[in-house]
């Protein structure tokens, strides 16, 4: 199987404002899918001299997962298609003073093409291996505010790192939001393209959410501005105690209204 990077094998060339790889038009053309078949072998990212910026998931591999040895210092939003982890997840990392990294975006830039392209020409396994790799990778970098992909979480060692490495936040949102919002930007989520949404996400609801429902902290959220969940969210960081001292300092300014 043709595998994707845990890094980009180029330069910074399509990132977005944040750092991360614009969603639409610029990825498409930058290296055809280059990533996909150089796989592994240019997993090492230029600017790092040649120290890799990555550490493999099988090393990451916890013999005891469900005990965190240091203090989380990744916010990693985790939810179905939809549920607004970008947008949300944009927010919460400005409010935090922290950087903000989005799985879909960085595995579209280690393979050199965007996701839809991804899934028609490799399959979803393909991209469920780059994903998890991708995900180890972006979890050992300091503290930042991550989201991934609706189905990352699902992943046994990627759950198994989140729990590590950070804090999870399931964002919870119900189906006729799930389908206005992934509404918005149809086309660019293969499992819901070439049919009708709304029964494709109620059995993704059905799969998930008892997975999801291991996230540390739940945060429903609806048709209210992302603003307004951030500022929840972060409430609910700060009360679940797990954030370290500076972060939950800025989180409990930042989450009053
Ligand atoms: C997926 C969700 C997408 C993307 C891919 C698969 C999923 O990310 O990773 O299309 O399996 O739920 P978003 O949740 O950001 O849309």
């Amino acid at each position: 199987m043709l595998s994707i990077p845990e890094c980009p094998a180029d330069d910074n060339a399509g990132r977005g404002p944040a750092g991360g790889l614009r969603r639409t038009g610029s990825v498409r053309n930058i290296r055809d899918c280059t990533g996909l078949n150089n796989g592994l072998q240019r997993s090492l990212h230029p600017s790092a001299g040649l120290k890799p910026l990555f550490v493999s998931a099988a090393a990451m591999t916890l013999s005891d997962p469900g005990a965190p040895t240091q203090p989380a210092n990744q916010v990693v939003l985790i939810g179905l298609m939809g549920a607004g982890k970008s947008s949300v997840g944009r927010r919460l990392a400005k409010r935090l003073g922290l950087a903000f990294v989005d799985s879909d975006d960085e595995i579209a830039e280690a393979a050199g093409c965007s996701i839809p392209e991804i899934f028609a020409r490799f399959g979803e396994p393909a991209f469920r291996d780059g994903e998890r790799r991708v995900i180890a990778r972006l979890l050992s970098a300091d503290a930042q505010v991550l989201a991934t992909g609706g189905g990352a979480f699902m992943n046994d060692e990627t759950r198994a790192l989140i729990r590590r490495r950070g804090i999870s936040v399931w964002l919870r949102a119900d189906l006729d939001t799930l389908v206005q919002r992934t509404a918005r930007r149809a086309g660019e989520r293969p499992l819901l393209n070439g049919s009708n949404p709304r029964p494709v996400l109620e059995k993704l609801m059905a799969e998930r959410h008892p997975i999801y429902a291991e996230a540390d902290v739940v945060v429903d959220t609806g048709t209210e501005p992302p603003d307004d969940t951030a500022s929840r969210v972060l409430a609910a960081l700060v009360a679940s105690g797990r954030l370290p001292p500076s972060l939950a300092q800025r989180a409990s300014a930042e989450a009053k209204p």
